[in-house]
């Protein structure tokens, strides 16, 4: 067994034991790591534009990881500043991670800007408060509660399709983040748009700022300092805290029974009774969920309606398959679950774009992972994009848009049954996938029910990294009402 030990000491003696154990990777340099020249390969591919037919994007969006696995293979080992960090495509090697039942493996740390737009909740949380937490909000994700859920995210798809009678153009990368920023406030918190929309744009604004501050020089004490993006990100944190706490205590005001059934009344119940969540915890996790619950769904409807203006013959499947099901009527939870071909398209659409591009872990111990000795501390990414985009794993037609790769379902697709990792796997997977799904098939269902569509003259193929991968300058389609 061969161990890569890797501590800041070795990273200066040029990382010995690491290339003796046979893990090569691109040389850093002694303060920065790899960092700056991450960040010159991106900048230098920001404005890269791709054919449409292309979704081989890795080269534009993650040049780093392209230009080191085509060096060095799937595994390979790159520094952060004095951080070493293990890169592992093998499919079993990241399931073995994920999975880990013995908590071997914590979540990277992500720095002071995720921390303020996440909030210390479920999705950065770790141990014992992380178990405590998936037990409260669990419940409010079950399959009968989300049934309940279709309603609610159907009234906001309407909302969102009557303005769209009146345009003949629409950028539905923002028409979907409002509309699933929208879905959530009402399903999770009962909370109005106005109210979510306060949130959601804070969320936004800081969103920007850790994205912008990417490209600029970072020293270890910044966060200390009094620059501009430090006060804006303090001034966005006291909004949402201050907006959060209106929705809770207009809860509390409302006194309904036990607060309600929903993510907020789960969560009040878990604080007011069982005195298993504290305030600031519902807080947190308030954050989580309104950026979790709308930031990926949003994305994932853009890339598929991406994928069937360029698919036009998957777009008139699925219209086809809808209006069998459903025929022209509001879709419910039942007639939602008989769209097989949806599913399809939905998991390779998740697989050639996901929105979570990357998982990260850090050893809290030396673990064996297969034949290496993974060293305490040291971080390990999982290229989800890469994966996903791998040929040796999904065959020749990796980087073509192919649904019906999905037709023996999502293990059976690859050759590994864990190679789909969109929403990750093990213990920490997405709590909200289920809703996810259902929403973004709601939603799809009805706009094919009343429109068909074909991209803007004026798109650019541009996916880009901005936390989640979204198209760089949105999605612009021209759309025609069938009913009209
Ligand atoms: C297409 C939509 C979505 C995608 C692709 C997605 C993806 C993911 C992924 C990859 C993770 C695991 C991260 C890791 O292992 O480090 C995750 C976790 C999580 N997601 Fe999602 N997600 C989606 C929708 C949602 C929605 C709608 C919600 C809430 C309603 C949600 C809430 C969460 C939470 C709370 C976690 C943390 C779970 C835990 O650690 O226990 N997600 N998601």
């Amino acid at each position: 067994m061969e161990s890569i030990g890797c501590t800041c000491l070795e990273a200066i003696l040029g990382c010995k034991k690491t290339q003796k154990a046979g893990v090569k990777g691109p040389k850093g340099n002694f303060w920065s790591g790899n960092e700056e020249e991450i960040k010159q390969m991106k900048m230098e591919r920001r404005e890269m534009i791709l054919d449409i037919k292309s979704h081989d994007f890795l080269e534009k969006v993650q040049p780093d990881f392209a230009k080191w696995a085509s060096q060095y293979g799937g595994i390979f080992m790159f520094w952060s500043g004095k951080k070493p960090k293990l890169h592992i495509s093998d499919p079993e090697l990241a399931k073995q991670v994920l999975s880990n039942k013995f908590g071997f493996y914590r979540k990277i740390d992500v720095g002071p800007g995720i921390m303020a737009l996440l909030g210390k909740g479920l999705v950065l949380a770790e141990g014992a408060d992380w178990a405590r937490h998936r037990r409260v909000v669990s419940p409010a994700f079950t399959m009968d509660k989300l049934k309940t859920m279709t309603g609610t995210i159907a009234d906001c798809a309407e909302a969102m399709l009557t303005n769209w009678n009146e345009k003949k153009e629409v950028e539905v990368s923002l028409e979907f983040q409002e509309l699933t920023a929208n879905a959530i406030s009402h399903t999770a918190f009962g909370s109005s748009y106005a109210l979510g929309k306060e949130v959601f744009l804070a969320q936004k604004e800081l969103q920007m700022i850790i994205i912008t501050s990417f490209f600029k020089r970072q020293f270890p004490f910044n966060k200390y300092l009094p620059t501009e993006a430090n006060r804006s990100r303090r001034r966005l944190e006291r909004k949402m805290r201050d907006t959060l706490m209106d929705i809770i205590e207009r809860r509390l005001e409302s006194k309904e029974a036990a607060y309600g059934e929903d993510l907020l009344g789960l969560m009040m119940q878990a604080c007011m009774s069982g005195n298993t969540m504290t305030m600031d915890e519902i807080i947190s996790e308030c954050k989580t969920f309104f950026f979790a619950g709308h930031e990926t769904t949003s994305h994932l409807l853009t890339w598929t309606i991406f994928l069937l203006s360029t698919h036009q013959e998957w777009q008139q499947r699925l219209r086809e398959e809808v209006l069998r099901e459903c025929g022209k009527e509001t879709p419910d939870a039942d007639k939602i679950s008989k769209l097989k071909l949806m599913t399809m398209v939905l998991f390779e659409v998740l697989r050639l774009y996901s929105p979570v591009m990357v998982l990260g872990r850090t050893a809290i111990k030396d673990v064996k992972l297969g034949s290496l000795v993974v060293p305490k501390d040291m971080d390990i990414i999982i290229p989800v994009a890469g994966i996903h985009h791998s040929k040796e794993i999904w065959g020749a037609d990796a980087n073509e848009f192919n649904p019906l790769r999905f037709e023996n379902g999502v293990t059976k697709a690859a050759n590994h049954p864990n190679a789909m990792l969109a929403f990750s796997t093990g213990p920490r997977a997405c709590v909200g996938q289920s809703f996810a799904m259902l929403e973004a098939k709601i939603v799809l269902s009805m706009i094919l029910q009343k429109f068909s569509f074909v991209l803007s003259p004026d798109y650019k193929h541009m996916p880009a990294d901005m936390l989640t991968l979204q198209p760089q300058r949105g999605l612009p389609i021209l759309l025609q009402n069938l009913s009209a």
